[in-house]
């Protein structure tokens, strides 16, 4: 298997990328990045002397950069990159219509100059838009109804791997998965910004009344979903991924505020997000029963394993939090982007 990883210096991806590499030995894998300030090469850096493994410095948005990182021929491509945060897309859409849609069309393009390679589109829950307290959680055939410019942005971007599926004939696979936690997330995003403020004895930012629900999942989980995918997936279908392990908001916090021993006075309530999704929970039934897929970690064991591991690793989130991540690794990604 000659493997295309978009976006493989984000959290999902860096995961992604060192399981497939730990678990199928014969694979190899060209991570093709931009290393925008979500891509962060010290996600990967124990893989840099890996012969399997490749690093191409790149947009998805530009041809000549997706040619480069299908030099030498693929048999597949996993696209994680994307512009993320919710927050973010709030403040500006375009880079998220840039990256998330015309980039996921030229990655899908790039991908049928192959001939056969097929095509692992990872997107999301939010693309369903938000449940009531008593709504059955989605399913695949729940129709899109996207809140944010983000989740807009990712509900145009299947929309068109599904086009690119029915009019071509394409090889493609929507994954949708719930909110991911674990190491390598960056900390704009709950958990570990609730983590690593906790550490440094700063303000805890609950949006509104904190009382939102999220359906929780390891990002070890979802990669084993992503991985099943790729191997045992229908060409032209979606899954779904989630872990039944819905929570408030302001529990996951406190939770955090009890593990680290911190005083709960931290915690702030601040104005909310605009239109605030209340509730997201995902039916992965599909994915159990076709792929053989479910989640191996409660949510209770997963954040004792992420608190530690930020706790661990406080010299990564310093870094990335101070900004010197950047001018650290401006010369790694020189020296080894092609
Ligand atoms: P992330 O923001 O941590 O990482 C995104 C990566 O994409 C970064 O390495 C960045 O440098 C790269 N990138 C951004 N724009 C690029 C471009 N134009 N060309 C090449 N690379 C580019 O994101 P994440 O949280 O790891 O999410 C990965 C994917 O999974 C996204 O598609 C996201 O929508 C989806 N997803 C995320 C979650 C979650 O909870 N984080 C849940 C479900 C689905
Ligand atoms: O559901 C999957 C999605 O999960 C992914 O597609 C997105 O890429 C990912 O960013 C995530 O989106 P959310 O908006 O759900 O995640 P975030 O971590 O930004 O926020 C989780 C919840 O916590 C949400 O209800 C907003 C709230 N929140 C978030 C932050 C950053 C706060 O209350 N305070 C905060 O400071």
């Amino acid at each position: 298997m000659r493997l295309v990883v978009t976006g493989g210096l984000g959290f999902i991806g860096s995961n992604f990328v060192r399981m497939v590499l730990a678990e199928r030995p014969d694979w190899t894998v060209t991570n093709l990045d931009l290393v925008t300030y979500a891509g962060n090469p010290a996600n990967l850096s124990d893989l840099a002397a890996d012969r399997r493994y490749r690093f191409v410095k790149g947009d998805i948005g530009e041809p000549g950069d997706l040619a480069r990182a299908f030099e030498g021929g693929a048999d597949a491509v996993v696209h994680f990159a994307a512009e993320s945060h919710v927050d973010r897309s709030i403040l500006s859409a375009e880079p998220f219509v840039r990256t998330n849609v015309l980039g996921t069309m030229r990655v899908l393009e790039a991908a049928r100059a192959q001939g056969r390679c097929r095509v692992v589109h990872v997107s999301t829950d939010e693309v369903y838009g938000a449940l009531g307290p008593d709504d059955p959680p989605f399913t695949e055939t729940t129709p899109l109804n996207p809140t944010s410019p983000y989740a807009a942005s990712k509900a145009a971007a299947d929309h068109l791997a599904l086009a690119f599926a029915r009019t071509h004939g394409q090889d493609v696979v929507i994954t949708r998965c719930s909110n991911n936690y674990g190491p390598y997330q960056f900390p704009e995003k709950l958990i570990p910004l609730m983590i690593t403020n906790a550490i440094e004895g700063k303000r805890l930012p609950v949006y509104g009344d904190g009382r939102q629900v999220r359906d929780w999942i390891h990002v070890a989980d979802h990669c084993a979903g992503v991985l099943a995918t790729l191997e045992k997936g229908r060409a032209g279908e979606v899954y779904n991924f989630g872990a039944r392990s819905e929570r408030y908001n302001l529990d996951i916090v406190s939770r955090i505020v009890a593990m680290l021993g911190v005083r709960p006075e931290l915690v702030e309530h601040v104005a909310d997000r605009p239109a605030h999704d209340r509730r997201y929970a995902m039916d992965a039934a599909r994915a159990e029963r076709e792929l053989g897929w479910c989640p191996a970690r409660t949510f209770e064991q997963g954040l004792a394993d992420t608190v530690r591991w930020y706790v661990e690793h406080e010299t990564w989130w310093r870094a990335v939090k101070d900004g010197s991540y950047r001018d650290f690794y401006r010369q790694w990604y020189e020296e080894r982007g092609s």
